[in-house]
């Protein structure tokens, strides 16, 4: 344009040719020199476009303030949109973080896999069940991914695109029921996750499933012994028998025996099944468990075929928050069973005390029961499964002495539901002593 003008002037004769040519040296020398200072200004702005790119953060490297006015209104338009793409960056991040520390945190064992079923993370659960070690490495986690069912289970969430359930059995380390379930996501979580999969573990409600149809079992199997030895009776007495004075006197004594022995059974599955309803309410009562010991000590006199018993209890042993009917109970099954499996004509010490703390005690104040045999003691694989029902050391001796194998769960129960504690101690050959603490203020 001013190049034209000259022309103009020129063609008019209104400057000199000697002038044009040094006015348009002169624009010319301008133009260069404004182009190279707005180039150099866009080479500084991509230059540090350049940087915060190579260093992922935007607002890492500043520019080197341009001089040019609108190179300056790109520089902070850059520098907006740079803040807001940070902004926008550091939302998504808390929003992954909280989408991992939710999943981290789950209580069940969560598994996410990959587009091709490789795991990609487990939760801490997870981790806490299966270990760390993924499936290339061998471990428990990957042998659970390898399991036929949960793999089919895995197979068919990515073909149907819908969830899938399935249970297995895991043999090692220790046998436990699982039930997985797969969960196709659609869209993919932010780390690529493609199926996650849920587990639970069922073995503690298997076993107790188990043990509740083991209890009917066993139940039925210790009522229908008794019971059929009745019915033989009734019948050698209806027929064989039926003259025989001096038999008939011998088998009812049999056929009361048996009787009675149903009878204990009946009333002691009854009263495990009442403490086991009123477990979960503390008692309200209160008793003094001195005068308790000293009565059911007299009350088992008449039948201690020989053995001595030696108590030590203060004058009253006062326990709040008691049923004394059911601290009887816990007292007469101990002290039958010292004198029932202890050794015949041995000593049975029966001890209460105060106690603050002790080896294996709580710490807080308490009375402490103990009833100590000298008999043959009990093998220690056997000890931590005394309570369970109907659980013997040796069955066939159990039931001939006359127990009914419910003695020891009734004690644990009403234990429980004192907020207390049973030790069982015993070394082979060297007697039985059961602990029973109860708290006390
Ligand atoms: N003082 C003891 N000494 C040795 N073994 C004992 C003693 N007390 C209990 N046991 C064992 O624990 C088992 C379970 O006891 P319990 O539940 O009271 O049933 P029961 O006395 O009717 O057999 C007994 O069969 C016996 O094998
Ligand atoms: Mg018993």
């Amino acid at each position: 344009m001013p190049l034209a003008v000259q022309v103009l002037f020129l063609a008019t004769e209104r400057i000199r040719p000697g002038e044009a040519a040094l006015a348009c040296l002169a624009i010319i020398a301008v133009s260069v020199a404004l182009a190279w200072f707005w180039l150099m200004n866009i080479q500084r702005l991509a230059d540090a476009l350049r940087i915060a790119s190579e260093q992922g953060d935007p607002l890492s490297a500043p520019f080197r303030a341009p001089r040019l006015p609108a190179v300056k209104d790109i520089e902070d338009e850059l520098l907006r949109l740079a803040r807001s793409l940070e902004a926008r960056a550091q939302l998504e991040g808390q929003l992954r973080a909280a989408d991992a520390t939710i999943v981290e945190r789950l209580p069940d064992p969560l598994i996410v896999l990959g587009e091709d079923t490789t795991p990609l993370r487990a939760n801490a659960a997870a981790r806490r069940q299966f270990g760390t070690r993924g499936e290339s490495a061998g471990g428990e986690l990957g042998a659970l991914l390898r399991h036929p069912a949960l793999a089919a289970a895995v197979d068919r969430a990515r073909a149907e695109g819908r969830p899938q359930t399935t249970e297995l059995r895991l043999p090692v380390p220790v046998e436990r029921d699982i039930v997985a379930q797969c969960i196709p996501m659609e869209p993919p979580l932010s780390d690529g996750g493609r199926l996650v999969i849920v587990l639970s573990d069922r073995t503690e409600a298997r076993a107790v499933e188990r043990m509740r149809a083991d209890f009917v079992a066993n139940a039925s199997h210790e009522l229908r012994s008794p019971l059929a030895s009745l019915i033989g009776f009734i019948e050698t007495l209806r027929g064989p028998a039926e003259d025989d004075a001096e038999a008939r006197s011998r088998f009812l004594a049999i056929m009361a025996s048996q009787a009675e022995r149903m009878k204990s059974l009946i009333d002691d599955l009854l009263s495990l099944s009442r403490i086991e309803l009123s477990e979960h309410q503390p008692p309200e009562g209160s008793a003094d468990l001195a005068a308790l010991i000293r009565a059911e000590v007299a009350a088992v006199e008449p039948i201690t075929r020989g053995a001595t018993l030696e108590v030590t209890v203060p004058e009253t042993l006062p326990v709040t928050a008691a049923d004394a009917t059911q601290l009887s109970q816990v007292l007469r099954n101990l002290i039958e069973n010292a004198l029932r499996h202890g050794k015949p004509a041995g000593l049975v010490r029966i001890e209460a005390r105060r106690v603050v703390a002790g080896p294996r005690l709580p710490n807080r104040p308490g009375v402490l029961l103990s009833v100590t045999d000298d008999g043959p003691g009990i093998p220690k694989e056997h000890i931590p499964r005394l309570t369970e029902r109907f659980y013997r050391v040796d069955a066939g001796r159990g039931r001939a002495s006359g127990g009914t194998g419910l003695g020891l769960a009734i004690v644990k129960h009403i234990v429980n539901r004192h907020r207390g504690q049973l030790l069982i101690e015993s070394e082979l050959g060297q007697g039985a002593c059961f602990k029973v603490w109860l708290p006390a203020e």
